[in-house]
């Protein structure tokens, strides 16, 4: 007999024996699995045998049976309902036991014993404070959504069969072209367009260079502290991790024992995360110069490298190289929103053809809609207008947060050592607290929440003794809820509750 099922997928009949004797198991091992919970509302009868095609009696006669059992409960009057007494997991039968997991491969045990859990996920759980300053956030007012919906609608209305169709694993023409210009002019990063891969993120980027290029014990040079993504994406790969400390030049290459042999270095040179500081340009040539004797390869990340407030941005590391050893990745997460799913990575030739590959054996390619809408985006020069408004935003911003910062604590000095990091670029800043003992800041932090302002410490990101401070992203509020959320951080840290003189000048 063939099985049956319906919409309930507790209720797939197997084919053996008779049907009620089928329904009668199948609803018993769906209660002992705790799918259906005590209490559940089961269907009627007669909708049972409509859906099971089966006779009214057979569908009663099953019900019957379980009452008796004990398994349902009915009252008169009333649906009949899975018993409320019963305890699924305690009598759980053998048979319902879950099968033993797969065997993992390397990486996979990696994964699973590794720390790499994702460290968002309790973001993700908790609600944002009102007064948020998590990093990494862009300002979503800020994003022109009526250009991109435009961008987006068009790039639908006019896909053709071949657009909606399977993609370049590379990424479009147009995309690539469109990219290379923007580098060029936003970064000074000179490429061809064939050198340009587009991929999922910066975080893409990670984990196909990762692959491709490190095998388990390979040596990777990391800033410490340093991004939580790198670090997975490596120490996933089998890479040893060797931390560098990072000072107020980026960072300081010559702190790695002599004789150990590295295959690949990862830097945020233009906005060090997450201490916020710009690599100098001695550095970034000590760097380099450290990489040929080591031959080893350099992912530049420029997760944020358009957002710079003042000056003249340092050269890439990649224009200083010529983009011989370094490979560079950049993203529009920060310059548009992180869900958009769409970085790039640009390569020298001779590595384009295996990371196209990876590309493709990882995901294929980017969705094809969304690059055709990012393409008319930049092209029609919405993104270039948007980016010139986001860094006056931003800087803006930045501004009022140091003065609000200076209001809020400036005075404490005999109580509270504090100073700011970071340089004029990007979205965060970091609230250095040197001789706020660890147990301390976790009470800021607490307090802080109390207040409805979210902050977080920068002790995750280091590998290892982590120095004392807050990360303060300013990229997601407006000027005047930032200013609030750092007059009520005040509070926090100086743990009197009250607001001071200063902060309730009139403004
Ligand atoms: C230093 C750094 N690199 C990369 C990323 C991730 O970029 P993407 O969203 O493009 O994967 C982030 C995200 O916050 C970051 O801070």
């Amino acid at each position: 007999m063939q099985a049956r099922r319906v919409a309930q997928h507790w209720l797939t009949l197997d084919g053996d024996g008779a049907l009620q004797t089928q329904i009668v198991r199948a609803l018993r091992t769906a209660i002992l699995r705790g799918e259906l919970p005590p209490g559940h509302r089961l269907p009627s009868t007669r909708t049972l045998a409509r859906e099971l095609e089966v006779s009214r009696t057979t569908s009663q006669h099953a019900y019957e049976q379980l009452l008796t059992e004990g398994y349902l409960e009915a009252r008169r009057g009333s649906a009949t309902r899975v018993a409320s007494t019963l305890d699924p997991v305690a009598s759980t039968p053998d048979e319902a036991a879950p099968p033993s997991s797969p065997a993992l491969s390397a990486y996979g045990q990696r994964l699973s014993e590794g720390a790499f859990g994702y460290p968002y996920r309790a973001f993700a759980e908790q609600e944002l404070a009102r007064f948020e300053l998590l990093y990494g956030l862009p300002d979503h007012r800020a994003f022109p959504l009526d250009a991109w919906r435009k961008a987006l609608t068009d790039a639908a209305r006019h896909a053709t069969p071949r657009a909606l169709s399977y993609g370049e694993p590379e990424g479009t023409e147009s995309l690539r072209q469109a990219i290379a210009r923007h580098i060029l002019s936003a970064r000074g990063v000179r490429c061809h367009p064939d050198q340009i891969i587009v991929v999922a993120g910066v975080q893409q980027a990670l984990a196909l260079v990762a692959r491709l290029l490190l095998d388990p014990g390979d040596r990777v040079v990391l800033e410490e502290p340093g991004y939580l993504g790198a670090r997975a994406a490596f120490a996933s790969a089998g890479a040893r991790l060797v931390p560098a400390p990072v000072d107020e030049q980026g960072i300081d290459v010559t702190a790695v024992p002599r004789r150990t042999r590295c295959r690949l270095v990862y830097v945020t040179p233009s906005h060090q995360f997450p201490t916020g500081r710009i690599m100098s340009l001695s550095r970034r040539q000590m760097l380099l110069s450290w990489a040929a004797g080591q031959d080893a390869c350099i992912f530049e990340d420029d997760y944020d490298g358009e957002l710079r407030y003042e000056g003249r941005p340092i050269e890439t590391l990649y224009a200083l190289d010529g983009g011989h050893r370094v490979i560079f990745a950049g993203t529009f997460s920060k310059t548009l929103f992180p869900s958009l799913r769409i970085g790039y990575i640009v390569v020298p030739p001779s590595l384009v053809d295996v990371v196209r590959a990876a590309k493709w054996t990882s995901d294929w390619s980017c969705p094809n809609l969304e690059q055709v809408a990012l393409t008319s985006f930049i092209e029609s020069g919405d993104f270039a207008r948007h980016l010139r408004r986001s860094r006056l935003r931003y800087a803006s911003k930045r501004r009022a947060l140091l003065e609000e910062l200076t209001l809020a604590l400036g005075g404490l000095s005999h109580q509270v050592d504090w100073q700011v990091g970071g340089g004029a670029a990007g979205l965060h800043i970091v609230l250095w607290l040197p001789k706020t003992s660890p147990r301390e800041l976790a009470r800021i932090v607490v307090r802080a929440r109390a207040l409805d302002v979210g902050i977080y410490s920068i002790a995750p990101y280091y590998l290892g003794e982590p120095r004392s401070g807050l990360l303060i992203g300013y990229g997601l509020l407006d000027e005047a809820s930032l200013r609030e959320a750092i007059r009520r951080l005040g509070r926090a840290i100086r743990a009197d509750g009250t607001p001071r003189a200063a902060e309730r000048r009139p403004r």
